[in-house]
């Protein structure tokens, strides 16, 4: 087979490197890739929001199979066009990535099939949503509607505040179109989790679980980023709570969409709260998450194109999951400044010696290769990922291997892995 990877993150090159592990793939393309994905894939210079573009591609090269990692390829239609000239693609159409690409679609369905969520109100216009928040007292959180590139989400811990992040998303329009509507709803408060699933539209094959750490800094400080490391499996996530998970989020999410005409397929990711009352859902994806899917693909005995097969062709119900006993950890490295500006262009040391450590594999995120060296080129650089028969060898296996890459300006947290309620 041969197959297309969409993206260029440390998601893409864990995506590339589990698939290259199946006997069935011959060559692997990646669009447009990093510095890592062209070990194993030919790299190609076409942007992943270019869905045209990437289609000619696909159809000059005779793809079997094209996986798409970001989400803004999804919401544009990728899947709907690949579809339309008979490419098999794994991902959801664009009526189901909506449950992505609009907070106040994902919301109001949440609503009406009774999935558990934060209590909210969708905004269009700015006064309403101003006089919304004033009636209320205490912590609210203001979200803009559309793709923001995970940063459209305000935690707002007074009413005025609350009136600030209406105003610059509304009025200075800080996430442009994507914040045409808003969403304002309850903070939660609790643990978060992720739970990633398969769906064939029908059915439900939940991953193993994950948490990712998203602030910044150590002890949770600092502010959101796409996040800063994550491990597997997260022992937060009980068998009675996953089951709970499948039978009131997941499941009723991929029914839910069916019944509204748009047929779940690909990978449902519930961003979890476990608050005193239950899990309630912050959000959903309608991709992989990043850095999520590197410490669950590094403990996936599976081949992943059976899987992703199955959930094209309606058959998750025939199939299972099989993980490594194993913990993942996956810390990631980031450029200084990071999630805000950053600099780019450091020559970094050392990879090569990270990835001789025993059980460890380093996923190039933000790199890109200039004669003979590899810099930075992005505001997460490198995921470093680490097995370990329990949390806390996997956790040294990571740091051990982390400490032996270099570049001015690195910047890491020291305590992934370390949850304090797990
Ligand atoms: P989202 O993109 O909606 O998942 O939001 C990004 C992050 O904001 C989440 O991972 C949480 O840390 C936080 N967050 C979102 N919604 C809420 C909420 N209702 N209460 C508390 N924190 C929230
Ligand atoms: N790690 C969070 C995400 O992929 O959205």
């Amino acid at each position: 087979m041969q197959i297309l990877v969409i993206g260029s993150g440390g998601r893409e090159h864990a995506l590339v490197w589990k698939i290259a592990q199946s006997p069935r793939v011959k060559k692997i393309f990646c669009a447009p890739g990093n510095a890592g994905t062209s070990d194993q894939a030919e790299n190609i210079p076409i942007p992943a929001d270019d869905i045209q573009a990437l289609l000619e591609f696909a159809l000059t090269n005779q793809i079997d199979l094209t996986v798409v990692g970001p989400e803004q390829a999804l919401v544009l239609g990728i899947v709907d066009l690949f579809e339309s000239k008979g490419l098999r693609v794994f991902g959801p159409s664009r009526l189901a990535a909506e449950l992505e690409g609009s907070k106040a679609f994902s919301k109001n369905l949440m609503k009406k099939y009774g999935i558990p969520t934060a209590d909210y109100e969708v905004f269009d216009a700015l006064e309403p949503a101003l006089e919304y928040v004033d009636k209320k007292s205490g912590p609210q959180v203001v979200k803009a509607d559309g793709l923001a590139a995970g940063k459209g989400v305000i935690l707002c811990s007074s009413p005025a505040e609350a009136r600030d992040a209406i105003q610059s998303i509304m009025k200075e329009k800080s996430f442009g179109s994507a914040g045409e509507r808003i969403v304002v709803e309850e903070f939660l408060v609790g643990e978060e989790i992720s739970v990633l699933a398969f769906a064939d539209g029908k059915n439900v094959l939940a991953l193993d679980s994950a948490q990712d750490h998203k602030a910044a800094y150590d002890g949770d400080r600092g502010p959101n980023t796409g996040g800063m490391g994550a491990y597997s499996p997260a022992p937060l996530l009980t068998p009675a709570l996953k089951e709970q998970v499948m039978r009131e989020i997941l499941q009723p999410a991929v029914d839910a969409m069916a019944k509204e005409g748009r047929l779940f397929r690909g990978i449902l990711y519930a961003g979890l709260m476990l608050t005193a009352n239950g899990p309630k859902t912050l959000e959903f994806n309608v991709r992989w998450g990043d850095p999520e899917t590197q410490p669950l693909l590094a403990r996936l005995k599976t081949d992943l194109i059976d899987l992703m097969n199955a959930s094209i062709d309606g058959t998750l119900d025939k199939i299972s999951a099989e993980w490594a006993q194993e913990t993942a950890v996956c810390v990631v490295m980031a450029a200084k400044g990071y999630p805000e500006s950053y600099e780019k262009g450091k020559i970094i040391s050392g990879i090569e010696n990270a990835d001789k450590e025993i059980g460890v594999k380093v996923f190039h995120a933000g790199t890109k290769s200039v004669s003979g060296n590899i810099l930075t080129n992005g505001g997460r650089v490198l995921g470093v990922t680490a097995l370990g028969a329990d949390r806390d060898t996997a956790i040294q296996n990571a740091y051990k291997a982390v400490e032996k890459i270099t570049w001015d300006g690195i910047h890491y947290r020291k305590d992934i892995g370390q949850r304090p309620s797990s």
